[in-house]
């Protein structure tokens, strides 16, 4: 996407929230595919996730296009030296500063992104809103760190933000990132096949789902609420709601106080 593209959508989403239109109008409106380049270590481990089901789909149908690139390739002494000892000493290597601001410099000169994005366990909590947020912008850049890190440096004059999802260490950046693709890509208009099932998600409206059941109507005696079968549509809605609301005082209770 270039300049002129940018500003055009910059203006739409104005207009747009101005008059206040839904994000996903604007997001049909606009009609480019999202685009997320994802900086690794290891490509490799981000294939597979991509190349199935949803991820899969979204990208075969132009909706998204996700590049990996691999920041090794931009390493610039002969053994493709990635990473070094961290000053002051310490366990652990330091991913160099070198190699990733070539790649994040050389992206940014071919088009603008919305965010470059860390994926780190120090970073923001990821939550609903942020996907949905992440949802409405048109280029993100994705990095995934390793060993102890990245130098200090890229943080402070590339990374816009910074996400974990959730309060554990993992080996890698990667899983984390494919994760954050994966919320982002199926909130994309086109992407579900019923447009309308990634409103009715968990944590939309900050309430956990209710239970579903499918046939049979009664398995070895355990029967299906007979409220489902009833085709009495608004009390199904109300049921669903009330189930809903119980689920959520019951196992996260904290989604009532935000
Ligand atoms: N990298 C390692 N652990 C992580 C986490 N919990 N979230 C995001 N990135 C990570």
């Amino acid at each position: 996407m270039d300049y002129i593209d940018y500003i055009f959508i910059k203006i739409s989403l104005w207009v747009f929230t101005f008059y206040g239109c839904s994000h996903r109008d604007f997001r049909m409106f606009v009609n480019l595919p999202v685009r997320i380049d994802i900086l690794t270590l290891l490509p490799e481990l981000l294939n597979g996730p991509f190349a199935a089901s949803i991820l899969h789909r979204a990208q075969e149908k132009g909706l998204v296009e996700i590049h990996m690139h691999n920041i090794r390739d931009y390493a610039t002494d002969k053994h493709k030296n990635v990473d070094d000892y961290q000053y002051g000493g310490g366990a652990g290597m330091v991913m160099s500063i070198e190699p990733i601001v070539t790649i994040i410099e050389k992206l940014q000169k071919e088009r603008t992104y919305d965010e470059v994005i860390y994926m780190t366990p120090d970073g923001t909590l990821l939550e609903q809103n942020t996907c949905n947020d992440l949802s409405l912008k048109k280029n993100l850049m994705i990095l995934c760190g390793h060993y102890k890190g990245i130098d200090e440096r890229v943080r402070e004059h590339f990374i816009t933000r910074e996400i974990s999802i959730g309060s554990y260490v993992l080996s890698g950046g990667e899983l984390a990132a494919a994760v954050l693709t994966d919320t982002i890509v199926r909130l994309l208009p086109g992407v579900l096949n019923d447009e309308t099932s990634a409103l009715t998600d968990s944590f939309q409206d900050k309430l956990l789902s209710p239970p579903v059941y499918t046939r049979p109507p009664e398995f070895r005696g355990w029967k299906v609420p007979k409220i489902l079968l009833s085709g009495n549509f608004p009390e199904i809605e109300k049921w669903r709601e009330k189930k809903a609301i119980e689920r959520t005082q019951e196992r996260r209770p904290d989604l009532f106080d935000e």
